[in-house]
């Protein structure tokens, strides 16, 4: 008998103690709701409404053992066929949203393009943007740290992934792509949609910015497809590649359903986490000091991705910034069959939300939680079972593609910012907002000087 028919004994989940409105405030409000509310109701706790067939059942899972037993599936047991992921959909099908076994195949495709050894070559691209940008904040004096990460990030990703340089495009790229997210986030938290296809204006809008964000991505197919030689490798990889169902070479179509969840997936998160990042320091004078040092000490030059080793207290901060503010603060997938998740049993059907803001934020797994404590990486070890309580890339087979090339990306561009500048958060709170992932949620204004 194999695993999958084996009758599964385990006791159900408790349902969370609260009443509807909390439940439903639980559903939308990922980042707090699922940490407040679901570590309160225990490990694994579920959240169930009547008619059952308006709204499925959900199950919140805030233990490092449930995270594991659910995103360490390898057989596609829990898959991401969430309400979320079907509608992320309209956007194409991509690494990012397609259910398992059409998945495989192409993770397999893209994950050379994003080991540690190859994303190095993308280096030289973030110092350089980072450097330019820098230059310019010191003119302009004060800036917004959500909006300028955010033109840094996407340069970075338009240079080293799609080979484009978008210049002052990356402004108008930015909004559009908060639009898509937006409106995705709104759709999939909703319990009852409007069905797909009805003209809303919320959907026209989105329309209009998906528009504008293929025709990018379409210019960047067709130069790539000019200039074999040129920078865009994965583009270059995707129109080598054959579709495994024909076998015939992918499509323009597929090829840029494919890429634009790297531009999505690969800016907003990153650009997060280095305003968040640069907000942190910016309120703690004395850190910002030891950080400029450990830069300085390299002896002026832009720093490298050789610099790495050296740029210890660099990588930490980061690391706290992804534990107290983590861009994917919730993890959702679907149940396709019965399971046992922290020793409970999650009937197929049930939508499951991994916590990672709620691990992140919990008193029982780190000390003063809330307080922005780099130097808390500097001894700990998240090996083994442990480090299924750190998930800001995820876990499993579907973690990020992208942590390698994020974490290089974020340290280069801290180290060059803080190696040139002086940051002075102006603002007491970093405004959190959730448009699919967190981010900020209004203006991180700085005052920015030449150190
Ligand atoms: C700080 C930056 C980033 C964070 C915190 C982050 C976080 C995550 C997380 C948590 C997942 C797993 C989602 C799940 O299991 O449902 C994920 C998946 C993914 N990320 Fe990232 N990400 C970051 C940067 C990037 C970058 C730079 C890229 C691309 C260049 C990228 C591309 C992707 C893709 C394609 C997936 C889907 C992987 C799959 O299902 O096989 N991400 N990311």
């Amino acid at each position: 008998m194999s695993t999958a028919e084996r009758p599964i004994t385990a006791p159900p989940a408790p349902e969370a103690p609260l009443g509807v409105r909390r439940k439903l405030a639980a559903l939308t409000v990922f980042h707090t709701g699922p940490g407040d509310v679901a570590r309160a109701a225990g490990p694994v706790a579920l959240l169930t409404f009547r008619p059952r067939w308006l709204i499925p059942p959900y199950a919140m899972v805030t233990s490092p053992q449930g995270a594991r037993d659910v995103l360490g599936r390898a057989d596609g047991a829990f898959d991401k066929q969430h309400i979320m992921h079907r509608q992320s959909q309209a956007f194409g099908r991509n690494v990012f949203n397609l259910p398992h076994d059409p998945w495989v195949g192409r993770r397999r495709l893209l994950q050379p393009l994003f080991t540690r050894r190859h994303v190095a070559t993308f280096a030289g691209h973030m110092a350089e943007s980072a450097d330019t940008l820098t230059a310019e904040w010191i003119d302009r004096g004060v800036v917004d740290l959500d909006e300028q990460t955010r033109r840094l990030t996407l340069r970075v990703i338009g240079r080293s992934v799609f080979g484009l340089d978008l210049g002052e495009r990356a402004e108008q790229l930015g909004p559009h792509v908060h639009v898509l997210l937006g409106w995705l986030t709104a759709r999939a938290q909703r319990p009852v949609r409007a069905p797909g296809r009805l003209p809303t204006p919320a959907r026209h809008r989105m329309r209009r910015a998906l528009a504008a964000v293929r025709s990018v991505i379409d210019e960047a197919i067709t130069a790539a497809r000019a200039d074999p030689d040129g920078d865009a490798e994965l583009i270059q990889l995707l129109l080598q590649s054959a579709d495994p169902d024909t076998g015939r070479p992918l499509t323009d179509e597929q090829i840029r359903d494919e890429l634009l969840v790297f531009l999505i997936a690969g800016h907003d998160t990153t650009s997060t986490t280095l305003a968040y990042s640069l907000w942190a320091l910016g309120r703690d004078p004395g850190l910002q000091d030891r950080l400029a040092g450990e830069v300085a000490a390299l002896g002026g030059r832009r720093p490298s991705v050789d610099d790495l080793p050296a740029l210890a207290l660099t990588t930490r901060v980061i690391h706290e910034s992804l534990r107290i503010c983590p861009p994917a603060p919730v993890i959702v997938r679907s149940a396709v069959q019965d399971a046992v998740v922290g020793g409970y049993l999650i009937p197929a059907g049930t939508q499951v939300m991994v916590g990672v803001y709620a691990m992140h934020h919990d008193p029982a797994l780190w000390a003063d939680p809330d307080r922005f404590d780099p130097d808390r990486f500097a001894t700990l070890r998240l090996a083994g079972d442990d480090r299924w309580r750190y998930l800001p890339f995820g876990g499993g087979p579907r973690s990020c593609i992208g942590d390698h090339f994020a974490m290089l990306e974020a340290a280069l561009g801290l180290a060059t910012i803080i190696g040139t500048a002086r940051i002075d958060a102006l603002d007491d709170e970093f405004p959190i907002a959730l448009p699919f992932t967190l981010t900020a949620g209004g203006p991180v204004r700085a005052r920015i000087s030449r150190r």
